[in-house]
């Protein structure tokens, strides 16, 4: 039987500093790309979730030597030109990122690699990137969802791309193969997060970006022999932040600092759309590490939040932090309006149909399409009624959000599988109840 939280009471107001978990994005970028140096790389700070485990026994399987041990991780891998000599099989259990993202590594295997999943993950699209790989000459046999097999080439040809969806899982896989390319890759790419970018400019892989227009970016690739070792101090998950930021603004007479956290400008979507609606959230002590921006985040309880019309340029970076911008909606002055958002349905669950499912429980009104919520704010809304969320597809940060729900409006709340968060950030009901203390 799955695991549930029972919530029956708002947090009361509190005054704390915290930490958040290392960055998702980065710890499975650094693992991947780690694994095709042949020398030592170490990271600090790497995200211990079920998903970079995930991404370790990938690069276990194909030959990798990783010693884990309690901060600090260390990847010798066997280089970019890997010879599998046996049909293997990988598993990226719920991971979206790391299923689509290996994938562009094994652009070069001679034998067959199966790729599978979990339930969620299976029913996932992965004609996002399986149709660039067939461009290189990859094989496939499946090609939508999991499993599927994949067989590599040992010369990929480089590639021409527009990548329309604006995911960066996409874009990276791309990147990844082009690496293993003999020549020039360009890719015209819906901008989206750009930390593979910052990676590979700070290990000296040619590459340039063009930041063209508002829309599109220009990235364009050279295949290289060899990659050298990646040492990195990964600096906290803005997402994961965003679950804190979200309780601090609804709750009463609170205040609190998050340290260290990355503030990419790609990522910050959630800090601009909740500060538009009114939002107090800081940014102190701004620093640059190796291409990427870091900061403290200070966030004080906000009264007088407004609805607003969401503008669309913020969708990508904020892309996995709108089930709780949502919440934040539900408590502004008046109606706030998010469109063009079908990508939201395509992620560990249909997202936009569980946020309106959440919100009607809550009994606040929406009208919800496949790709856009309206959501009629209500301030005074203070619950007492019983909910129950479950048959989420194990989605953490349905999870996390309705964690928030519960002690921000009130009721008597009970929330299935609460082992979800293992997957992202698994000390998440740990450091709530630091801040509950
Ligand atoms: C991610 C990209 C985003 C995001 C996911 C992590 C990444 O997905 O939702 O949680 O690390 O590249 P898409 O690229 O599919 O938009």
């Amino acid at each position: 039987m799955s695991k549930f939280l029972k919530i029956n009471r708002k947090i009361n107001s509190f005054k704390k500093t915290i930490y958040v978990e290392g960055d998702k994005s980065l710890s499975i970028r650094w693992v991947l790309i780690s694994s095709l140096s042949k020398k030592k790389s170490i990271a600090f700070n790497l995200l211990k979730s079920e998903d970079v485990m995930s991404a370790i026994n990938c690069i276990k399987t194909l030959g990798s030597k990783v010693k884990f041990t309690k901060n600090k991780c260390e990847i010798v891998g066997n280089g970019l030109y890997f010879n599998n000599k046996k049909r293997l099989v990988l598993n990226a259990g719920n991971s979206g990122t790391l299923g689509r993202l290996i994938l562009g590594l094994l652009i070069n295997s001679k034998k067959k690699i199966k790729l599978v999943g979990d339930k969620s993950l299976s029913n996932r699209d992965f004609s996002r990137v399986t149709v660039p790989l067939k461009k290189f000459g990859a094989k496939f046999k499946g090609y939508k969802n999991l499993p599927l097999e994949m067989r590599g080439i040992d010369n990929p040809k480089p590639i021409k791309y527009l990548e329309k969806k604006g995911s960066a899982q996409c874009k990276t896989t791309i990147m990844l193969a082009a690496l293993k390319s003999n020549g020039l890759t360009t890719i015209k790419a819906k901008k989206s997060r750009d930390h593979t970018e910052l990676m590979f400019k700070y290990l000296k892989i040619p590459i340039q970006v063009k930041r063209n227009n508002k829309k599109y970016d220009q990235i364009k690739i050279y295949g290289i022999k060899k990659i050298s070792p990646l040492n990195y101090k990964i600096p906290g998950d803005i997402s994961s932040c965003s679950f804190f930021i979200v309780l601090t603004l609804l709750s009463e007479n609170s205040d609190l600092l998050i340290r260290n956290i990355n503030v990419n400008p790609t990522r910050i979507g959630v800090v601009k759309i909740l500060k538009m609606m009114g939002g107090s959230i800081k940014f102190l002590n701004i620093r640059s590490y190796k291409g990427e921006k870091i900061s403290d985040i200070h966030i004080k309880s906000s009264k007088n939040l407004k609805g607003i019309n969401c503008p669309i340029k913020y969708n990508s970076s904020a892309i996995d932090e709108f089930l709780v911008i949502f919440l934040v909606a539900a408590k502004s002055k008046g109606v706030s309006y998010f469109k063009d958002l079908s990508e939201l349905n395509h992620k560990e669950s249909p997202r936009l149909k569980w946020a309106s499912k959440i919100l009607n429980l809550m009994g606040i009104k929406n009208v919800t399409t496949k790709s856009s919520i309206k959501i009629f704010g209500n301030p005074n809304l203070n619950l007492e009624k019983k909910i129950s969320i479950k048959n989420f597809s194990k989605d953490h940060r349905i999870f996390m959000m309705s964690v928030v729900a519960a002690l921000t409006f009130g009721g008597q709340w009970k929330i299935n599988d609460q082992d979800s968060i293992k997957t992202s950030f698994p000390r998440f009901l740990e450091i709530l109840k630091k801040i509950e203390q």
